[in-house]
């Protein structure tokens, strides 16, 4: 039996490149290696207030871009979390084995919890649904972006603490980096990671971005005060291109840094934007095709929940035996 894979993206903004190179590429990637199960994290994203016609719409639009970017309905399950109830039971019963502290010191938590009036309690506990939707499924392999290698620490955490209060329940997730675009920084400012919350019009590139608006925002991107690649004393705009040119053309260290040495920042700014319009127009062209079909991506999400009811099923049966709480078998 292949050893599962589990990943979740939230369906909230539009996914840009980060998302891309961080996770989505290497979800595509290694796929056909596991039994896969990628999922569009809807109760995540309502952590935050979401207008809720938008974050209908979000959902559909999230799923054809996961097909577009090469994930196989034939292969893996792609599914939506609010469609399956045990992410959220589970949630609840590994909430309880959870110490308040643990949450309390998520870094994630507490940059949001800064920008937000009244911190919803969803915040808190947004570490603790995500722990669900791995353990879930059992899945030995988590592909993520780097922002989240903590959360996945205190899944482990928190299975651990499952696992020896009430016996071996869930299996220890690994965390999965890609080895070139584990963090790609923001366009405008190379200090902040690129987000989908972040509104600027220079900050990152969507994949639904025309070429010439990706053109635009990568010849505009913020550099320093040098002339020309140096990578003795490159600052981090200049790394962040270079990582976001070798994540799309797959080059290796060597050949990157040979090519693009003593390179002025122009000529090197159009190059990166022609790696990924290259990159990216294919996958365009593919999510057209994909949204014009009706009712494609419903029945792929349909599909994907039917494959993975049993598994979710199965591991909250077993947590309420463990637990004692009442099952009728
Ligand atoms: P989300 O929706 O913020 O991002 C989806 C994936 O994209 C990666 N990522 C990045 N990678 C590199 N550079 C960046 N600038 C960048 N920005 C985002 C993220 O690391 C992520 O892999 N909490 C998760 C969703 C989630 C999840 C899960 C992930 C919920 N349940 C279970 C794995 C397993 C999140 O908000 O991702």
């Amino acid at each position: 039996m292949k050893a599962r894979v589990l990943s979740g993206i939230q369906p909230t903004g539009s996914p840009h490149i980060g998302n891309y190179l961080g996770a989505l590429k290497n979800w595509a990637k290694i796929q056909y290696d596991y039994d896969s199960i990628y999922c569009i994290v809807d109760l995540h994203a309502i952590t935050v207030y979401q207008k809720p016609e938008e974050l209908r719409a979000k959902i559909e639009e999230l799923a054809g871009m996961l097909l577009a970017i090469g994930i196989d309905p034939r292969n893996s399950a792609l599914v939506v979390q609010s469609a399956i109830p045990q992410h959220a039971e589970l949630a609840w019963m590994l909430t309880c084995v959870t110490p308040v502290g643990w949450l309390e010191r998520m870094t994630q938590y507490k940059a949001k919890s800064q920008s937000q009036e009244t911190i919803g309690d969803g915040l808190l506990q947004y570490p603790v649904l995500m722990a669900a939707d791995i353990l879930l499924y059992q899945a030995a392999i988590v592909p993520v972006g780097d922002d989240q290698t903590q959360h996945l620490e205190l899944a482990r955490d928190i299975a651990q603490r499952f696992n020896s209060l009430y016996g071996e329940t869930f299996t220890m997730p690994a965390t999965h980096l890609p080895t070139v675009g584990a963090r790609i920084m923001g366009l405008d400012d190379p200090e902040k990671k690129m987000s989908k919350s972040e509104t600027g019009a220079g900050h990152a590139v969507s994949l639904l971005d025309p070429p010439a608006a990706i053109r635009k925002k990568i010849m505009r991107a913020t550099t320093d005060s040098n002339p020309a690649v140096d990578y003795e004393t490159m600052g981090a705009g200049v790394r962040n291109l270079l990582a976001i040119f070798q994540a799309f053309s797959g080059w290796s260290d060597e050949n990157t840094r040979a090519h693009f040495t003593g390179m002025r920042y122009g000529d090197l700014k159009k190059q990166v934007a022609e790696a990924v319009v290259a990159a990216i127009e294919p996958i365009q062209e593919r999510y057209q095709k994909i949204m014009a079909e009706p009712g494609f991506v419903a029945q792929v999400l349909a599909n994907g929940a039917e494959r993975v009811t049993p598994i979710a099923q199965d591991t909250v049966g077993k947590v309420k035996r463990a637990m004692g709480l009442y099952t009728a078998s």
